[in-house]
Parts: C-alpha cells; structure tokens; sequence
C-alpha cells in the first residue's frame, strides 16, 4: 500500500510538471511548498520596517528614473515595487540597488503597458472590436515580450471593467458592454501577457483591474461612486474578474470608486470574501495610484493613519504611490489594529509572485534584449494586421468603399489624418509617436504617391480640435477637384481615457461641419472615424455614405486604414459596445431587461402611448453591439440544434451555415444569444453566450457547430449558487445582437449548482471536440486535472 502511495505523490508531482501550474509557473525550481516555505523563512528572518516597505510601491518619473531621495530605501530593502520606470540597463541598477539590502529582495517593476509598449496596438475597446481571441492574445504577447525587454515585469492590464456608459472616458481601456465577450478577452490577454509561465523572458505579470465596478461610475463621470445592487455586482460586472482568475492572472488592482458605501480599496466584501475566499485566488493585490489616501476623500477613513488600517484589513497588500503603510504600519501594529498576520499576509502574497517571476533566481534583464526586441519589424506587420481586423464599417451606401486604387484624384481632409501624435492615446506605453504611420501616409504609401500634388491631395479643414472653420474653403475647395474624398474626423486623444468623461460625445467643435461642407459638394465620400469610444453620429448614420470606425489605431493605424479603404482587407470588425442616438438613452446596451411594457421592437412604437420608450427618440442604439458590415455579404442558413430538449446536466449544439453570396473573400462574426423566456429571477433579453469568427471565401458556405453548456442556461440563485430552471430558451444566432435567426430549445429538468461558492465559472467545464465557444481554454482545463490529482493523494494519505 505504501508504494501505491508513492506511486500516488508522483503522480502528483509528476502531474503538476506536465499540466502546468496555477496562477502562471510552469517548471520552478522551487516546488509551490518550497515556496512557501523559503517566504516563511524569509519572513521569520525580517524585521517590521522590511515587511511594510515590500507593502510600498513606488512612483518612478514615467520616463525611467526612481526619485534620488528613493534610491537609499531601495538600497535598504524598504521598497516592495516601483511603477513607471523601465530600461534595461536602469531597471537592473535598481535591482542591483535592491540586492544591497539586508534580504536581497528584488523589486518588481510595473508600467502600464495597456495596448502595446513601443508597438502600439489600437485601444483595448479596438481590439476587442476585433473579436478574435487569438489576435488579441497575441497583441498582449507582443505588448509583454517588448515590456520585459525593458525590465518591466507587470503590466497594470487587462483593464476588464465591464461599462455601459460611454460617457465614460475609460471605455477606450475595456472591452465593452458584455460580459461574455469581456470575460473570452480577459483571458486571452491574461494569456498573452503571461503565458504559460511569467518568468520567461518574453512574458509579465498580468493585472485584473479595477476591482470593482468601476466601469459603472455613476453619470460616466471617472472616480464617482457605484450603488448596484449584489445581483447585478455578481452577474454584471464580476465575472470578467473571475473569468481572469481562471486564466491564472497573478495580480488584481482596486478600483477607485466606493461600492455600496464602501470604497473599493478598504472593500472587504470585495478583497477579501470575494476575491480570497470564493475564488481561492493566491496572488498580489495592488491598490490604484494613491486610493489607499483617497478613503479620507471618500469621507470613509478621517486619517491617513485610518485609511491604511481599512486597506490593509480589507485586503489591499500593497499600496501604490502614497505612503500611508510605510508611515502608520508600524503604530498601527503596536496598537493592535492591523495584526501582525495580516501585514505577514500581505507581504508572503507579494513575495510569492516574486517567487514565481523567477526574481530570486535571476533579477536582471539581459542589456541585449531591448534594442533586439523593440519596435521590431515582425511586430509592426502583426499590428497592422491586426489593426485593421479591429476596424468596424458601419455604413457602405450603395458599396461605396472599398476605394479603387486606379482612382484619379482623391482628397484626404482632416488635422486627425496627418496628426502623428494622434494615433496615440492616453495609454501609449512608451511609443515614439513619431514613428507612427498616420493615414495620410498609409494612404500615400498604398498608392505609391510621394506628394500631396497629384493623385493623393490633403487639406486640413481644421485641427484635431477642429476649434475654428477659418480654412474650410480650402478644404470644399480640395474637395471639389477631387473624384473621391475621405473624411478623417472624430476625438482628440484627450477626450478619452482616464479623467476623459464627456457629457457630449457627438464630433467635437466644428467637426460635423466640416462633413457638411464636403457634403454639400455631391463628391462621393467615406467618413473616418477616429474614436477612444462609442460616439452619437446620427446626422452621419443619416446622411454619410461610408462610415469606418477606426478607433485609436496606434503605430500601424495609417497602414491598416489605407489595407481597407482600398480593400485589401476586407472590413471584419463588430461592435463591442452599442453607439446611443443621443446621450439621453445612455445607458443603452443590448441585454437590458423588459419590461412590463416593453416596445414594439420592429416598429420602435413612437407614436404608443404607455409604453416603456421615449417621446423624442427610438430605445433602439444607433448601432447595436455586435453590429459591423463587409465588403461581401454572408447569407446565414439551416439553423439547426442537435436536440430541442434536453435536461439541465446536457449540452446542446447549436449548427448553422454561413455563406458568401458577394464577391470577395471576408470573415464573420457567427454571434450565439440566449433569451430565457420566464425565469423565478428575471433574465436579460438576450445574452451572448458564444461566438466564432470565421473565414468565408466567395461562394463558400461554412458550417458552424458552437455548443451551449448547461451554465449558459443557468443563473445565480438567492445564495449564489448557480442554478438552471426548466422552461423554454430562444436561441438567437447572427452577425450581431439584433438577430431575428431563432431556434427553441426546451430544459426539462432543474439543476442546481453546489461546487464552489459563486459565478456561473465555478461550474465544471465537460471537454468536446465540435468548436466550443464557450468552453474554458486548455489553460483552464489543465489546471482542474492539477487539482483533482493532489486531492486523490490526500485522501489515500488520510485512508491508508
Ligand atoms: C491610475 C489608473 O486608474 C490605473 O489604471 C493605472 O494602472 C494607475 N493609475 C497606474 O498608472
């Protein structure tokens, strides 16, 4: 029995070598014991001092260098991590600095690298646009690999606040309004920054943020404060926060806001009931840039000595850029408000990610990296091509677009097309923008042309802020001589991103005019948007031949415009987030629930009265999530389920043939909505529970099986238990959210779910080999087989 016993621990540890690791480390050298083990013995050995300065993360200049007054506390062992410093040869010094001190504790180092660090990829609201995990999978493979060239080690991303209101200046950082769509992205860039293994050269330590419900700000006004009820908390907006814990993410930061009362920072609901107890999660947890101070702000803490005591109780480990751990810890201690386990805690959550970054085995970059790594061609083809997948047409009046390249003249309007610094955006990594491609240049390189005298010509018509029409003429004048013109307006980079709330997100300043004016020369014309978020442009839905949405595009923004204005690559990119008519209907997102007195949706009932709608405007988006058209059209056929019936423990597949009926090769989005007609909780409308981009070549039909689990079916009960009631589900399947495609499916038995705590993720995933959407990646396979070995050991241990 013994042996079978042996047999079993290596297994075990057999087991844990081959499926991978939790939490990002595939082959340590230590075991996850000896770990914990070396940090217990690292944690006997320091002194208060030490423990509360790896708490501390530091501010460093941005551009690289750490204050002088900070550089003797590294020297001392009393700095935890530093933010915003990077260079390979300077990131070192620090480490060299840190291992002076009485422990040798390497700092780790953080940077936000949200969408690329020198490659600049487009916003992460762009790149979701893409729907394509793996393209934004690999953009955040991209984004490590150059990070860590640089000595960075954590990038503060995902950003996976789910947001409804695109007032909200921080939707360019997210992935929109779903939650489906949000928690897939989650996990693919948890899995491009930190792949298998976060040591690895070419990879970082990934970052949930901002915990939680900061994407809910009230009025899209940033840092304000979030009321909601725990239901909608649970359901809403943290599952993608979850769904990053099951991708292995090894680090969540707080949000600034307060939740229910309770400022997220000093949340212990949230820090700790949720995120520790429930979801088991064993890495580090940063607090936002000076949120810790911010709870006296927040009328919550009336000292800096108080607001470190709820912070540190309520689970914020570490404390970034104010200082209230380092100077009020110790105090604190002694009388007995934060115990000394907790700051031990704190600490051993800090030091275990060290740990699995590999710093105590190696702190250095290697010098020759950085340079070889950069800006490197291999990335910037990767980035165009995946740049201008995350485009969305949304509008091609009479198939306007794509522009041939034979054209005679063809003007290009708008400060936003030549401005270089304007393919960046309030996350630029550390780009040099003047490396970037704007689309004046892409647009000029794709048709060969030197000069802005001959077949390419440009005006103006007004700067990026487009504050005056003085040179309008010139630009009517341009355009008038021209056979087509394209119209570049839309956002500065600062109308977005953090601090960017608007309460008008129509074109800003003159830019509406500015169209009007080529408008009125009868010259055919495509608007180009330039945009960090979802904007009101009901005149150009109205009256604009050719929409494309094009984001914040980053270093290849100009090459990819140029690839699908001219059609080399044919427009693929969807909606993430609904575009409102007017500010009025914010929030407008396609999984709202009815009412009792809902419209009729196919006549939007103006003119009904005592119905659930406005008087002076449709309820229905000017654009709905999921929306976004080809240059080719897809004919969606033969909806079929393998079952109309099944009980609450099956699957069902769900089939159905996509084929281009136009005249070029083009991809699309085959998007699965569920509606549960009656539910004892009321359920959303619709909700996207699967999704697969798909290439089509002309004439071609494809066949697309995506499988709906029972949890698709299901929801959370009174006690967060995840439960599936019997009753009738409507399977809506289409190019995006406003899909009539239907198919009954009926659930005839009830299941309720006990494993783990909460959240439709903790139920188990059963493997299949049809394309399963909704089904948890390798990753997360992988880890369930790790834990289920251990558990067999321990209990032949207890038995025998
Ligand atoms: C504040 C932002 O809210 C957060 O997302 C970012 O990571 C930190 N500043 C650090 O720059």
């Amino acid at each position: 029995m013994r042996s079978l016993i042996y047999l079993t621990l290596s297994c075990t540890l057999l087991s844990t070598c081959v499926f991978g690791y939790p939490h990002g480390q595939k082959n340590p050298k230590l075991s996850p014991a000896e770990i914990e083990e070396e940090i217990s013995r690292l944690i006997n050995d320091m002194i208060l001092p030490e423990k509360l300065g790896q708490l501390q993360q530091l501010a460093g200049d941005w551009y690289g260098e750490v204050g002088p007054s900070d550089i003797p506390l590294v020297k001392q062992g009393l700095v935890g991590s530093i933010l915003n410093v990077h260079g390979a040869a300077r990131t070192n010094q620090i480490q060299r600095w840190a291992l002076e001190s009485r422990q040798k504790i390497p700092v780790l180092i953080g940077f936000d690298v949200i969408h690329g660090f020198r490659t600049l990829f487009p916003i992460p609201l762009g790149e979701t646009a893409s729907w394509d995990l793996e393209a934004v999978e690999q953009a955040a493979a991209i984004a490590a690999a150059e990070a860590r060239s640089v000595g960075i080690h954590w990038t503060f991303a995902p950003m996976v606040d789910v947001m409804r209101d695109p007032r909200w200046g921080r939707v360019m950082e997210g992935s929109g309004e779903d939650v489906f769509l949000g928690s897939e992205m989650a996990k693919a860039r948890v899995r491009g920054f930190q792949g298998g293994d976060y040591s690895a050269h070419d990879r970082v330590l990934a970052c949930a943020k901002h915990f939680a419900a900061y994407g809910a700000a009230e009025a899209g006004r940033d840092y304000n404060g979030v009321d909601m009820s725990e239901r909608r908390l649970r359901e809403i907006y943290l599952p993608p926060f979850k769904a990053a814990v099951d991708a292995g993410v090894g680090s969540f930061m707080t949000a600034f806001n307060d939740l229910n009362g309770v400022p997220a920072t000093g949340n212990k609901f949230l820090l700790t009931k949720v995120l520790r107890d429930e979801w088991k999660f064993d890495g580090l947890v940063v607090s936002d840039w000076d949120a810790v101070l911010e709870l006296i702000n927040h009328q919550y803490a009336t000292n800096q000595s108080e607001a470190a005591m709820y912070a540190l109780n309520a689970g914020t480990d570490m404390e970034m850029a104010s200082r209230t751990y380092v100077t009020h810890g110790e105090q604190l201690i002694r009388s007995g408000k934060v115990s000394i386990e907790t700051v031990n805690t704190a600490v051993r959550n800090i030091l275990r990610i060290k740990y699995r970054m590999g710093l105590f085995d190696n702190p250095f970059i290697d010098e020759n990296l950085e340079s070889a790594t950069l800006f490197k061609q291999e990335f910037l083809d990767a980035a165009r091509n995946i740049t201008a997948r995350t485009f969305v047409l949304l509008k091609n009046q009479g198939n306007i677009l794509p522009i041939s390249k034979s054209i005679g003249k063809l003007a290009v309007i708008g400060g936003l097309a030549a401005d270089k610094f304007e393919t960046t955006d309030h996350w630029p990594g550390d780009v040099q923008w003047q490396d970037s491609v704007t689309m004046l240049q892409g647009i000029m390189t794709k048709l060969g042309v030197t000069d802005t005298n001959g077949q390419v010509t440009y005006a103006e018509g007004c700067d990026t802020y487009c504050r005056n029409t003085s040179v309008f003429d010139r630009a009517e004048q341009v355009a008038r001589q021209a056979d087509f013109v394209v119209v570049v307006v839309g956002e500065p980079r600062e109308y977005s991103g953090e601090a960017g709330s608007m309460t008008n997100i129509g074109l800003p300043g003159y830019h509406l005019d500015l169209v009007k004016r080529i408008h009125s020369t009868g010259k055919p014309y495509a608007v180009v948007l330039v945009n960090g978020r979802p904007m009101t442009i009901e005149w150009l839905a109205e009256n604009a031949p050719a929409i494309l949405v094009t984001w914040r595009s980053g270093s290849m923004g100009g090459h990819a415009v140029a690839d699908v204005l001219f059609g080399d690559v044919n427009p693929s990119g969807k909606l993430p987030m609904s575009f409102p008519r007017n500010v009025g209907q914010i929030p407008v997102h396609y999984d709202h629930k009815n009412t009792g007195r809902p419209i009729d949706k196919a006549s939007g009932s103006l003119t009904e009265r005592y119905r659930s709608k406005y008087i002076d405007s449709l309820n229905s988006p000017q654009y709905p999530f999921g929306y976004g058209l080809s240059y080719t059209r897809f004919a969606f056929e033969n909806l079929q389920l393998n079952t109309t019936s099944i009980t609450a423990e099956q699957s069902v597949q769900v089939g159905v043939s996509v084929r281009n009926t136009g005249q070029r090769d083009g991809e699309e989005v085959v998007q699965v909505y569920v509606r549960d007609v009656a539910a004892s909780i009321t359920r959303p409308v619709r909700q996207l529970k699967a999704f697969k981009k798909v290439k089509v070549a002309v004439g071609q039909t494809v066949r697309i099986e995506l499988i709906l689990k029972p949890e698709d079916l299901g929801f959370l009960d009174d006690n967060w238990q995840w439960k599936i009631e019997p009753g009738v589900f409507e399977i809506y399947v289409g190019n995006n959210s406003d899909t009539t495609m239907q198919a009954n499916l009926t659930v005839t038995t009830a299941a309720s779910e006990v494993i783990g705590t909460s959240t439709a993720t903790a139920v188990p995933v059963t493997s299949s080999t049809t394309v399963n959407i909704g089904e948890s990646s390798t990753h997360g396979a992988a880890s369930s087989i790790q834990f289920s070995v251990p558990l067999i050991a321990i209990f032949l241990l207890l038995v025998f």
